[in-house]
This record gives C-alpha cells, sequence and structure tokens, in this order.
C-alpha cells in the first residue's frame, strides 16, 4: 500500500489489534496492554473491527470514552463495516496509525504484552528493522494447542522457509513489530492470516530479530482460523512464491542490460583506438604533415568525438540532440575520458611498482579498468542512468 510510507513520529509507537468477535477479551487486552506500555514513549492503540456482531466494536468505543487512560497513551477504534480478513484489518491500521514503531498482535489473549517493550526496545538498540515473537525460538512455546492444530502450524511453517526461502523460525507468527519506514514503496497484497510473511519476502536487506515468548491458546470465544484461511494461506504462498520469481527474473534482466552496455561502451572504446591510431597518422603524413605531437592531439581529440557519438547513440542509445545538452554531454565525456588516463597512469604505476607484472599486461589491466571506470561514470553522470539500468 502506498500511504503507510514514513510519515510517522520517531518517539511514537502505534499497537495495532485487530478484533472479530472478542468480546470476551478485547478488555482484558486493552488493559494488559496499558499496564505494559514500552517507557517514555507515546503510544496508541488501535483497534480494527470488522463490525463484529458480538458488539466488540461498540465496547471498544463505550471503554474509549469512558475510562481514563495513562498519560501518553491513547487508544482508537476504527470499525470497518464488513469481516475483510485479518491482514487487511492490520494494515488498515497501520495506514492510519502515525507511529514509527509499529506493534502487530492478536486480541484475544494468546500474545502477552507483557513483552511488548521488550520488542520495542529491541528495535530501538539492536539495530534490527522487525522483530518477530516467536513460538519456535529456544524458550518459545505454545500452550494449549490440539495435536492437529500443532501439525497444520509446523507444515504451513515449513511451506513459508522452504517453498520461500524465509529463514525465521516463526514466519508465520501474528505477533511482531517493525519500523514503519520499511513499508515504503511496497505493495501489500494482505490476502488471510499472513501479513508477516509477506512482509518478510517482500521487504529485502531488512534485518530480523526473533524474540520468544509463549503463545498461549484463547480461553474465550473461538479462532476465526478455518478452511478458507488455509486456502487464503495457500493463494497467498503461491503469489509470494511468483513475486520471487518475478523479481529475481527482473534482477537478472538488469544485469544483463548492464553487462551488454559495457560490452558497447568497450567496443567504442576500441573502435576509438583505430580511429586515434589512424588520425595521427594521417595528420602527421599524407594530410597537414603536422609535428607527430599535434597530430597526436588530432587524433585523440578524433577519437573522443567519434566516441562520444557512438556512445551516445549506441551505448546508452541517447537520440537527443539538442545542442546545449549534446555540448554538456561532451564536456563532461571528455572530462571523464581525462580521469580515466589519471586512472590509468596510476593503475599502470601501481601493478608494475607493487606487483612487479610486465608493462604489457599491466597495460591491458589498466585499460580495462580505467575504461570501466569511465563507463560507470559517464552512465551515471553523463547519460543519467540507474547503475543497473
Ligand atoms: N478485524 C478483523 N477481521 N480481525 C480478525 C479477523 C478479521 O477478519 N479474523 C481474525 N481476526 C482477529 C481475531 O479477533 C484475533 O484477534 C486475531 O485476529 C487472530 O485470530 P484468531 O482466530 O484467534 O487466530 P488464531 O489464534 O487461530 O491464529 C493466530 O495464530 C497464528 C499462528 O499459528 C494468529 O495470530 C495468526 O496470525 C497466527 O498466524
Ligand atoms: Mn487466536
Amino acid at each position: 500500500m502506498s500511504d503507510t510510507g514514513s510519515r510517522g513520529n520517531n518517539e511514537q509507537v502505534s499497537i495495532i489489534v485487530p478484533t472479530y468477535n472478542e468480546s470476551q477479551n478485547i478488555l482484558a487486552i486493552l488493559k494488559s496492554i496499558e499496564q505494559n506500555l514500552p517507557k517514555n514513549k507515546p503510544v496508541e492503540t488501535i483497534v480494527v473491527d470488522d463490525n463484529s456482531p458480538d458488539g466488540t466494536g461498540s465496547i471498544v468505543e463505550e471503554y474509549i470514552n469512558t475510562v481514563k487512560k495513562a498519560a501518553g497513551y491513547t487508544i482508537g477504534v476504527i470499525r470497518r463495516k464488513a469481516k475483510e480478513g485479518l491482514s487487511s484489518a492490520i494494515l488498515k491500521g497501520i495506514e492510519s496509525s502515525k507511529g514509527q514503531t509499529i506493534v502487530v498482535m492478536d486480541s484475544d489473549r494468546s500474545h502477552p504484552p507483557d513483552i511488548i517493550p521488550k520488542m520495542v526496545d529491541t528495535l530501538d538498540n539492536s539495530e534490527c528493522d522487525i522483530v518477530v515473537a516467536s513460538r519456535y525460538v529456544k524458550g518459545g512455546a505454545v500452550s494449549g494447542w490440539s495435536v492437529k492444530r500443532k501439525l497444520i502450524s509446523k507444515v504451513a511453517t515449513k511451506i513459508a522457509q522452504h517453498g520461500l526461502g524465509v529463514g525465521q523460525k516463526d514466519p508465520l507468527s501474528g505477533f511482531f513489530a517493525f519500523k514503519r519506514n520499511i513499508l515504503d514503496g511496497l505493495k501489500l497484497d494482505a490476502i488471510g492470516y499472513k501479513m508477516l510473511l509477506e512482509i518478510l519476502v517482500k521487504t529485502k536487506g531488512v534485518r530480523v530479530k526473533e524474540i520468544p515468548y509463549t503463545f498461549t491458546n484463547r480461553m474465550q470465544g473461538e479462532s476465526k482460523l478455518g478452511t478458507p484461511v488455509v486456502f487464503d494461506y495457500i493463494r497467498s504462498v503461491w503469489k509470494l512464491y511468483r513475486y520471487g520469481t518475478l523479481q529475481r527474473r527482473q534482477e537478472k534482466r538488469a544485469s544483463v542490460r548492464f553487462l551488454s552496455k559495457a560490452a558497447r561502451f568497450y567496443t567504442v572504446g576500441a573502435s576509438g583506438l583505430v580511429v586515434n591510431y589512424l588520425m595521427s597518422l594521417l595528420f602527421a603524413t599524407e594530410i597537414a604533415s603536422l609535428w607527430y605531437l599535434h597530430a597526436n592531439v588530432v587524433g585523440i581529440m578524433s577519437s573522443m568525438t567519434t566516441n562520444f557519438v557512438l556512445n551516445k547513440i549506441w551505448t546508452f542509445e541517447d537520440r537527443n540532440f539538442v545542442p546545449r545538452r549534446t555540448l554538456t554531454q561532451y564536456g563532461k565525456f571528455v572530462g571523464f575520458s581525462s580521469i580515466g588516463a589519471l586512472i590509468q597512469l596510476g593503475f599502470v604505476f601501481y601493478l608494475v611498482e607493487n606487483y612487479s607484472l610486465m608493462y604489457p599486461q599491466a597495460l591491458i589491466l589498466a585499460v580495462l579498468v580505467a575504461a570501466f571506470g569511465n563507463f560507470i561514470l559517464n552512465k551515471k553522470l553523463t547519460f543519467k542512468e540507474n547503475l543497473l539500468d
């Protein structure tokens, strides 16, 4: 979703609590959260209720309006018209929240609020972006589940780990906290129950930590995890799997594109050597009988110009020849060529002196390295492309 973006306040913590028919649990969980608030931070709890027939939404509203809250603490409720599913409720809550730190938890008291301060602390201090409250790391546990439910959970977890390559022990946890900005630019499908899994798959390079807790099966009300949720799970794993393959394919395409441009750049460079050589000879003899150094200057300038034109048209496929723009590009190109020459000189010196490489070999290496540096500079600064396009 687009507007989960980082508009939040740095200190603020938002706790998202989805509810569906939790009239017997909601007050207890709200009280318990309030007794376990992270210290010295403004905190808001946002309940997202899907028009629960048992009146959960009204109970929360009444509680908000009548009970005094701790300093720096607020509770809000979003009442949606219909039951749209757990993940979509969580997403809705995130969108309406203002915290830079988001905590997500169930409302049926399966998730103990007393570890929330530790989760928030871990985000603050130990340099990670997602904290998963985990049943399956050392010290974690599940209490009160049937063998069947345990088995379903284990199988679903294995599918996520092996099918999607997720490294965490409990990627299906419904209890987690994260820094809001990791969602920037992500589009979440929010199908079914697996919000955390989708976040883990779609955020790259973020650091995740798991901390143990004991999941206690609900005492009141009933689980909404039925057959439709299982089907939703399969559907969302499939979608995430496709997302992964697509992503890998695009990355591959990007690197192929990059390499083919580098290859064109080298080819143009080689053609430049020929132009340089021929022009230098030609101007020293046939045409102008210039002094050989002057002829060489003509040679260098000719090859820089043909290199520039070929790279513009062919390597970077830039057909815009508006004079100002073209001249600026030409200026930069010539400038970078001189930098390239310096890199080349330095590198030859370095290789010969430090690695006692023979001059010809050193020269070849140096030309390749300098041309590559040149390629990068021109790609980025002369033709203003992203490095990987
Ligand atoms: N707003 C809203 N809309 N809330 C919902 C909906 C919905 O459609 N469906 C469920 N919830 C709320 C419930 O009220 C509860 O607070 C929470 O989401 C979890 O629902 P449960 O029905 O209690 O799920 P569970 O205990 O079987 O599953 C839990 O454990 C799983 C781990 O095995 C959840 O935490 C899952 O997210 C978790 O994967
Ligand atoms: Mn539950």
